[in-house]
């Protein structure tokens, strides 16, 4: 397997089992990556890491360079990307403490930079985008969770909004009439971005709350209470995952 690329949540601690030999600096055409590329391996498979919100976690969704750390990632030789990301539930399949790997999305986002065809670098492409992430590596990851006995969603749109704020109950409510089933901040421009250089992009949702209007009680404290329990879940289907 050629090396895999993860990108880290916010709700994520360091890796299980990974082993690092090096961390390098990165500096790109579009500026300074979210961190520092650890390099490494689990299970005798080649990883590099990338802290999307910063080694403190302190880089908020709309400002993180996702150009940047594609860009580092290719050019250190990634040619495939396992994005994980926290989101809220929607759908009542998508309860806390659960994995989603989805199959499509919605891009609510704006503002940010969203594509390397900005004039510069590369000739204008219009990339193919109907499904944005790469389903072999989704169908590798929901037999890695099947094989685990791990509690997942085998698919399901996720839905990407601005932040940093959460939503109201009736922008979720909207998102639900859409046919999104979970929410998160980070999902876009990332996968399209991937998709411009090239890389297999595979998102891992892991639900650490119910979207707003939906629970009752407070969200943060819900994610305090459940992330521990999805993170655990994500590097056991790592695991699976990395030796096949
Ligand atoms: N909304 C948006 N992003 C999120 C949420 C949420 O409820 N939970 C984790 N990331």
């Amino acid at each position: 397997m050629s090396t895999l690329g993860i990108i880290g949540s916010s709700a994520m601690d360091p890796l299980q089992g990974f082993e690092q030999s090096r961390a390098s600096n990165e500096t790109t055409p579009y500026g300074e990556p979210s961190s520092r590329l650890l390099h490494g391996q689990i299970s005798g498979q080649q990883i590099i890491f990338l802290a999307r919100h910063g080694e403190e976690k302190s880089i908020a969704p709309h400002l993180i360079n996702s150009r940047a750390n594609l860009w580092a990632f290719q050019h250190a030789g990634v040619e495939r990307i396992l994005a994980v990301n926290a989101v809220g539930g929607i759908s009542q399949r998508c309860v806390s403490g659960s994995l989603v790997i989805p199959d499509d999305l919605i891009d609510y986002t704006h503002g940010r930079e969203q594509t390397f065809f900005d004039g510069t670098a590369k000739d204008l492409r219009h990339m193919e985008f109907a499904a944005p992430y790469d389903e072999e590596m989704r169908q590798q990851l929901c037999a890695a969770a099947a094989a685990e006995e791990i509690v997942f969603v085998p698919g399901g749109t996720h839905g990407i909004v601005q932040g940093p704020r959460l939503e109201t109950a009736a922008e979720i409510k909207r998102l639900a009439r859409d046919g999104c089933e979970i929410v998160g901040m980070t999902g876009m421009p990332e996968a399209a971005l991937a998709r411009e250089m090239g890389l297999a992009y595979a998102c891992c949702g892991v639900v650490v709350n119910q979207a707003a209007g939906i629970g009752s009680g407070s969200i943060y404290m819900e994610i305090d209470a459940t992330k521990a329990e999805g993170m655990a879940k994500f590097n056991q289907l790592l695991q699976r995952f990395l030796v096949g």
